[in-house]
């Protein structure tokens, strides 16, 4: 599985950075190019570093790292460059690129390799290591400065999504009241790229996907300005999961802070206040659950999906909160446990929940990286048995389907494109990677 997963790996290095997978998503993606890094660096350090600076090469004037970066120019996948409309936008990159961002798992990663270059205690690498720390910072430390920031709506430092795509979990069933309030009135030209290569029926349903394209264009009406899309973009929510892989790079990026001897006052705000506000935005005391929530509407968005378990990976949970996310849904056989029905955990939407479609992208099927930062966070609660098993679930998946981009949790059939790069990259991190220890 190792040489394997190295295979796919070099079979999508296109040079300047890795793709997600060889044809579904030929440039560069934000959290994809993380946890390849990641995965890269237990065999190719300085490809691994190579896959992060190309990343920060495109981050934004105003410190926004984009979504999706395309260093490479068009290609057969829509949305192109252009639809984006950023060239002549004064805070905008100097590559090509999206105008979203995406979870800022990248700092976590940075964290992680720089410590187990530094534990290795092999002088060059962690020279090389440190200059690279140490390049790597500022850009991290304005991202996340920009979250905090440009997209806090309310006061409370929680960034703000502005569409489905930044979240990463594109067509989850979180967003379905949001974009159903959403009418795509005027629509411009398109053409849906993204059944060309994976089946129709693994792919977000034709209102959805109007409804992203319909959101593009609102924002790039607005000119990308990130106060008037908090006061005018239609969808804006506070996402679980987004906001507690926040949390953990703060306090990774404290980590590197006080590696390099940098201030760390503005990152302990953000952590307190994001302390402070958390259990109030997003826990459900009645169901024992986190609940993403949207910002315009001011309600609580009652859908159970993974990002629920997010918290523990970031360590926002209390131990009484930890216990009862494991015991009322992640071992719950409606839910998210194994059963009958249903083999392999953990679907990225709740069982019972109204949404589910096992094969659907985000209503259902298993994501190797949401496995991953799950039983991370599950180990840091003491659940190692339960980590185990979520481990042990992924390989078995990878072992019968390959590295597939996700998986039917009913019986374990790859779904969504092949070859798929964090699916090897993260193989490689569970069979090889130390356990990390959070700050
Ligand atoms: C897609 O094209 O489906 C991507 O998820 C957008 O980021």
């Amino acid at each position: 599985m190792i040489s394997r997963a190295q295979r796919v790996l070099r079979l999508n290095d296109a040079g300047e950075f890795i793709k997600p997978s060889p044809r579904q998503y030929p440039h560069q993606w934000n959290w994809d190019s993380a946890f390849i890094a990641l995965g890269l660096a237990h065999f190719d350090l300085p490809r691994a570093i190579a896959e992060v600076r190309g990343l920060l090469r495109a981050q934004w004037r105003d410190g926004m790292v984009p979504h999706i970066v395309y260093p490479t120019g068009p290609s057969d996948y829509f949305p192109p460059p252009a639809f984006w409309q950023t060239q002549n936008l004064p805070h905008a990159g100097p590559i090509p690129s999206s105008a979203l961002t995406q979870p800022p798992i990248l700092t976590t990663v940075v964290r992680m390799f720089s410590e187990r270059t530094h534990q290795q205690s092999n002088g060059n690498a962690t020279d090389y290591v440190l200059r690279f720390t140490h390049y790597a910072f500022p850009h991290l430390l304005a991202w996340h400065r920009w979250l905090h920031t440009a997209r806090d709506a309310d006061g409370t430092g929680l960034p703000c999504l502005i569409h489905p795509w930044e979240s990463g979990m594109d067509n989850s069933p979180l967003w379905a009241n949001a974009l159903d309030h959403i009418t795509p009135a005027i629509l411009p030209p398109f053409k849906r790229r993204d059944m060309i290569h994976v089946a129709a029926d693994e792919r977000p349903l034709a209102p959805d996907y109007e409804r992203f394209v319909y959101l593009i264009d609102l924002g790039r009406r607005l000119c990308w300005e990130p106060r008037v899309l908090l006061e005018q973009m239609p969808f804006l929510i506070q996402d679980v999961l987004f906001c507690s892989i926040l949390h953990r790079a703060d306090e990774d990026l404290r980590t590197l802070a006080v590696a390099l001897g940098e201030p760390t006052a503005e990152i302990d705000g953000w952590l307190a206040r994001t302390r402070a506000v958390f259990d109030a935005r997003f826990w459900n005391e009645a169901r024992g659950l986190y609940l993403d929530y949207d910002v315009r509407s001011q309600t609580p968005i009652d859908v159970n999906a993974c990002g629920t378990f997010a918290p523990l990976f970031a360590g926002l949970a209390s131990p009484e909160q930890a216990a009862r996310l494991v015991a009322e849904h992640f071992d719950n056989l409606a839910e998210y446990a194994p059963s009958a029905d249903s083999c392999f955990r953990l679907p990225s939407a709740a069982k019972n929940e109204r949404g589910y479609a096992p094969r659907r992208y985000w209503c259902g099927p298993v994501w190797i990286h949401i496995n991953w930062m799950i039983a991370e966070g599950l180990r840091r609660y003491g659940f190692d048995a339960q980590a185990d098993a979520l481990e042990r679930d992924s390989l078995a998946l990878i072992a019968e389907s390959g590295f597939r981009e996700y998986y039917d949790p009913r019986d374990g059939r790859g779904c969504g494109a092949d070859d798929f790069s964090w699916s090897a990259a993260l193989t490689l991190e569970m069979l090889l990677g130390s356990r990390s220890d959070p700050a």
